[in-house]
């Protein structure tokens, strides 16, 4: 069964908080997980409820060292690293020894395929693995993808964040090209979508047309949420902490859709929920005041698949027709680069001018990235 990569270099997109509820609903539908951490910070560990992250032994980045070091034979194996937190989940924890351990990648064997080589024993007793990616594009970053078959990338419904979007895809295609050629996007996820501004709204609308017949956009889009501050701080998945409401429901749709772009179906036999093991000492009880949300919540919506004249009209964002096979061959004899064809704004359309850059620069960046 797949492991998943949640991947985007640009930082506090919500690929944390995407891994841990993503788990804990595939979980809630019966699936077996088990999430990864790789990142330094340790957040992924932390808001699975697993205390003292410093303190851990073996931690993902122990078992990178000494595969890195060419293993000893004493060395503790992957299975041993697996900590049942107090979230319910299954995790491979993570401390600031994932650092040293991408330093001792550099000059290591194999050194984009080590997490590949790790995560082989024990991901047949899962029926998905999340990776929880660190910001970066670097050796951890290609390690989780070379390692992976599939991606989720979180977007921040903002326009920064948007333009970070060119770059992992472009990442993606050279790690196909080099590395993975298996490797599928299994989908771009909207996040922090705040539906009351405008700006948010264009964000929203721009991604998914951009990506249009190339790109999946998962239809779910996870919107701000105070309630997922405060399930990290708990330790505990939202679908745990506050189980009706829209963010869980947010995240229960995201693991349907992707159990079905994975050709899977849910168990029919939900899982329950293992009490934690004592081998991990749960954090004191969070606070049981109702959360305060300033933030009303709407329901979560499914966009449709706008039609593209609809679209048209939304955004005043005409595609481009492509060159022609005969246009393309004379570009190649002049050694011309063909030029991808430029979505065009339409006088008056209601797309700001600002994310033109963005729609312009689609077919470059797409590359191999659109399947
Ligand atoms: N939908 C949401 N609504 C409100 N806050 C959110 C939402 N998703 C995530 N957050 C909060 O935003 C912050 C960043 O989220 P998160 O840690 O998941 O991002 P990240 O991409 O993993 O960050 P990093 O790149 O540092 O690893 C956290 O404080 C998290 O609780
Ligand atoms: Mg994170």
């Amino acid at each position: 069964m797949p492991i998943v990569a949640v991947s985007n270099q640009k930082g506090g997109v919500g690929k944390t908080t995407t891994t841990l509820n993503l788990g804990a609903a595939l979980q809630a539908a019966g699936k077996r997980v088990l999430l990864v951490d790789l990142d330094p910070q340790g957040n992924l560990s932390v808001a699975a409820g697993i205390p003292d992250v410093d303190g851990v032994y073996p931690s993902i980045g122990d078992l990178l060292m000494l595969a890195a070091r060419g293993k000893p034979a004493k060395a503790p194996s992957i299975g041993g690293a697996v900590v049942h937190a107090p979230s319910g989940l299954d995790v491979i924890p993570s401390n600031g020894t994932l650092s040293a351990a991408e330093l001792g990648l550099v000059s290591a064997m194999n050194r984009e395929s080590a997490l590949r080589n790790l995560l082989q024993p024990i991901a047949a007793s899962y029926d998905y693995v999340l990776i929880d990616c660190l910001p970066s594009l670097g050796l951890l970053a290609i390690n989780a993808l070379r390692a992976a078959d599939g991606v989720v990338i979180p977007v921040q419904a903002d326009f920064l964040a948007m333009q970070g979007l060119a770059q992992i895809l472009e990442t993606i295609s050279a790690v196909r090209d080099q590395l993975n050629p298996e490797l599928s996007i299994y989908g771009v996820l909207l996040t922090m979508v705040d539906p009351r501004t405008s700006h948010a709204r264009e964000v929203v609308q721009t991604v998914r047309q951009g990506l249009q017949g190339e790109v999946n956009v998962f239809d779910t889009e996870v919107r701000l949420a105070v309630v997922l501050k405060e399930t990290a701080r708990a330790g505990r998945s939202v679908l745990d902490y506050d189980t009706s409401s829209p963010a869980a429901d947010a995240y229960r749709a995201l693991a349907r859709e992707l159990m079905a772009r994975v050709g899977d179906a849910p168990s029919t036999q939900t899982q329950k929920r293992e009490a934690p093991r004592p081998s991990v000492v749960p954090k004191p009880a969070p606070d049981p005041a109702p959360p305060n949300d300033p933030i009303p919540e709407p329901e979560v919506v499914l966009a449709p698949e706008a039609a593209p004249d609809a679209d048209m009209e939304r955004t005043g964002v005409v595609p481009a027709a492509a060159p022609s096979p005969q246009e393309e061959i004379v570009r190649a004899q002049n050694g011309t680069a063909a030029e991808p064809p430029q979505p065009k704004l339409v006088p008056g359309g209601a797309e700001p001018l600002e994310f033109e850059a963005f729609l312009s620069g689609r077919e470059a960046w797409l590359g191999s990235a659109s399947r």
